[in-house]
């Protein structure tokens, strides 16, 4: 069989160089102005795949923005794997951060047995994770060993909560039919100790609006004697947790499935450096909920956070101004079995409860996404368990992770299948945040696993 590693030898700068392109494409979702750019890297990314030898590709309309499809059937008895990915990516402001524009690929960090970072938003986010399952797929035509049916489900709106994808995966049960989702999406622990993602939380995201005087005073006339909305609002923010990290909303854990301290145990068999991991933030501290570790307060506990506030005068030098207004974006994440529309029920109940009679409250909820939990003892974890034990020398530690894909508890809702989160990227390529990366080693590491994963799972599924 031809040798992976050669082709990596003879092909590496053009593949470097056709993932640059994707990363060119500012596919921003969440901003209005990109919806151009959104459409045409559903193209290219159509393109790759049409070129790596995928048939029927096309772009598969939504209420949104389209889906892109690709198939290669190579029997109708051979399991069939539905690959599951986003060509959208978040805003990439601050772009100040940056040190090189965002939307203008640069790989850096090259050094002696390390082949460096390349650097740019979506980079691990998920364009070059998408991007190895398509050479993944291109290497196994060339050489004839796809021994799998696959399927591309290729989205353009995770970023923004997936809105469109549940009608779309309704109205497409008869396309996508299969057994199986593989994504990669999520990350490793280190390159040197792989993992597989088995959990993901869930997520409830909320605006609120605090409204005071009716238009904004000056601070001086009637600072003291009128309620200045800001400082309720932090007020009211500060109060949802308690002095123990727990989250006070009434009823907030209500659902919690607490873990038996022997999957606690299990789960803390994962390898974490507390020190690296607050060097690495630049904190001093760690936060959280009371009797649970960091890697828990992460990921099998529930959060409340502040993504986003602002209120009054926020330009250059002083405005003396008491604001009429104050607002904040905030996200729960939860995990098995909080209902996040119940949760964002909850929510709003309670922070309009505790609202201050000087005040007034309008909450609005915005996305939100079931939590979900992936057994181990199936045949496409094994599968992926052998195809990284493989490639990387070691058998892969499963993970609970953080983040949270909405659409992956549909898959199992409504087309009643699971899914293998194998993902390659690293925690520490700042996903979200400015100068996003992701290892060159990692991108040509999925794209040598991938194949693994397939041939694993024909013979585990026949067997
Ligand atoms: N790929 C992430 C989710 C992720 C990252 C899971 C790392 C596990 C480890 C995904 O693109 C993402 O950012 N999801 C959003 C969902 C939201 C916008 C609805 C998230 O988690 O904030
Ligand atoms: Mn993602
Ligand atoms: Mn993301």
């Amino acid at each position: 069989m031809a040798n992976i590693q050669d082709y990596f030898l003879q092909n590496k700068q053009t593949i470097l160089e056709e993932l640059m392109s994707w990363l060119r494409v500012p596919s921003i979702s969440a901003d209005p102005h990109y919806r151009d750019s959104v459409f045409r890297m559903a193209d290219v990314v159509a393109e790759s795949l049409r070129k790596a030898g995928a048939e029927h590709v096309r772009l598969l309309p939504t209420k949104g923005f389209p889906v892109v499809y690709g198939e290669k059937i190579v029997h109708p008895d051979a399991p069939t794997v539905i690959v599951y990915g986003h060509y959208d990516v978040q805003p990439p402001d601050p772009l100040e951060l940056w040190i090189n524009p965002p939307f203008e690929p640069q790989i850096r960090d090259e050094a002696p047995g390390f082949p460096g970072n390349i650097y740019a938003r979506g980079a691990a986010d998920d364009k070059g994770q998408v991007f190895i399952h398509v050479k993944a797929l291109e290497w196994m035509l060339r050489h004839e060993t796809l021994p799998c049916n696959v399927r591309f489900m290729i989205e353009g709106e995770e970023e923004v909560g997936s809105a469109h994808l549940p009608e779309f995966l309704e109205e497409s049960k008869d396309l996508y039919q299969g057994d199986v989702f593989l994504i990669s999406d999520t990350s490793l622990i280190a390159n040197d100790i792989p993992s597989i993602t088995v959990g993901l939380r869930g997520l409830a995201y909320m605006e609120v609006e605090v409204t005071g005087p009716r238009m904004d005073l000056h601070s001086g006339v009637y600072g003291g004697a009128v309620a200045n909305p800001a400082n309720v609002l932090c007020r009211m923010i500060a109060s949802l947790h308690d002095h123990h990290g727990r989250i006070t909303i009434p009823g907030f854990y209500d659902d919690v499935l607490e873990l038996t301290p022997a999957e606690r145990q299990a789960l803390a068999e994962a390898p974490f450096d507390e020190e690296a991991y607050k060097k690495e933030l630049g904190v001093q501290a760690l936060w959280g909920e009371e009797g649970f570790t960091t890697p828990e307060r992460s990921s099998i506990r529930p959060s409340l956070d502040v993504n986003g506030m602002w209120s009054g005068y926020i330009g250059e030098g002083a405005k003396t101004v008491l604001p009429s207004k104050a607002y904040a974006k905030i996200s729960m994440r939860l995990v098995p079995n909080q209902d996040p529309e119940k949760i964002a029920e909850l929510f709003a109940r309670h922070f309009t409860a505790i609202a201050p009679p000087y005040v007034q409250v309008n909450v609005k909820p915005h996305h939100g996404g079931w939590p979900v939990v992936i057994p181990t003892d199936t045949p496409e974890y094994r599968a992926a368990e052998c195809a990284m034990q493989e490639t990387f020398g070691r058998k892969p530690v499963p993970v609970r992770g953080g983040g949270s894909i909405p659409i992956v508890a549909l898959f199992e809702r409504i087309l009643g299948l699971k899914s293998v989160l194998m993902g390659f990227g690293l925690d520490s390529d700042a996903i979200h945040s400015p100068n996003e990366r992701f290892g060159i080693y990692n991108l040509f590491k999925g794209i040598e696993t991938v194949p693994a994963f397939y041939r694993h799972y024909a013979r585990l599924k026949n067997s």
